[in-house]
């Protein structure tokens, strides 16, 4: 079957008017168009769909049939418009993000600012580390991701968008709370709480040390920067995280963080995406809005988070 959507508005028309003179007035049409639209129709189909008797036409049962499919077709058609012009207005959607656990907390600030202006979008958040992320990515199974910086050769577009300072922290107890500043090869004398295999903040943490030829000693590894900033203020061992992770627990003075000579290490956020991908209009719009319009909240969330790291270096 080869029907052409416009053979089936001509018929939808016909069949309800059964009269092909009211129906080409509907549609602008002469009368011989109107029935040579429907004659295709029949011959696609192989069987009459409208049937004369005396002056009279009726649908045949398979022309009712045919009445029903097109009209519903027809709405289909009229509802996918409205949605598209839904969706370009902002009006409704879906936004598919995913977030590394660190960035989530801040990200969870800026999506309420975005929830807010946007309330009949719908929002699904993924919070993962580093190398599920970038499967999330490779799966094309997000619109955009918030993680440290991605590596080459996963076909990707990422733009730098906050700056992510990991700091050095101890509970206040700690021995090195009391220095000024500690040195490198002090502080490996500590034993380490760090973040699983597959986290950005732990390859970084090895990347920097090996920059500077030095090993480390590791005593726990956890998944969850809770739970790792949880063993720190129980005085299980020194913990390096992210700064932004840290608003409620430096508020709080339940940890600290350490002076430590060539810290913080100096990372970045960025917004990614698939190199090609389309994005969706509510995408392109949280894209935007990270990029330009957060400034405000990023400034009032990262501030006093810089305060604690000025006071530790005095
Ligand atoms: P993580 O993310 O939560 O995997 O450590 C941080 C990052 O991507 O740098």
């Amino acid at each position: 079957m080869n029907l052409t959507f416009r053979q089936l508005k001509v018929f939808d028309v016909v069949a309800r008017h059964l009269n092909y003179t009211k129906a080409a007035k509907e549609l602008h049409l002469s009368q011989p168009a109107v029935s040579m639209q429907v004659k295709q129709l029949e011959e696609q189909v192989d069987t009459p769909l409208i049937e004369k008797l005396g002056k009279k036409l009726y649908l045949t049962d398979v022309g009712m049939e045919m009445h029903n499919y097109a009209r519903s077709t027809m709405q289909q058609l009229i509802d996918l418009e409205e949605t598209i012009g839904q969706m370009k207005t902002l009006q409704q959607g879906h936004l598919k993000l995913a977030v590394a656990s660190t960035a989530n907390h801040f990200v969870i600030r800026l999506l309420a600012r975005f929830a807010n202006a946007h309330p009949k979008i719908r929002i699904s958040l993924e919070v993962t580390n580093r190398s599920s992320l970038l499967d999330l990515l490779d799966k094309n199974e997000c619109d955009l991701v918030i993680m440290g910086s991605p590596p080459d050769g996963h076909n990707l577009m990422s733009l730098p968008f906050l700056e992510n300072p990991l700091v050095v922290v101890a509970c206040p107890e700690h021995r090195l709370i009391a220095k000024k500043k500690v040195t490198l090869k002090e502080l490996i004398k500590e034993e380490f709480i760090i973040r699983e295999e597959g986290s950005g903040t732990r390859s970084a943490i090895e990347r920097f040390f090996a920059g500077q030829e030095l090993a480390f000693k590791t005593k726990l590894d956890m998944s969850n920067n809770r739970a790792i900033k949880h063993a720190t203020e129980e005085g299980l061992g020194v913990t390096i995280v992210s700064m932004h992770t840290l608003e409620l627990e430096l508020k709080a003075k339940t940890l600290k963080i350490v002076n430590v000579e060539g810290f913080p290490i100096y990372r970045h956020w960025y917004v990614v995406q698939r190199e090609g991908k389309r994005l969706s209009p509510i995408a392109t719009v949280f894209k935007d809005y990270i990029m330009e319009g957060a400034d405000d909240v990023i400034e009032e969330f990262t501030r006093p988070l810089y305060q604690h790291l000025e006071q530790s270096s005095r």
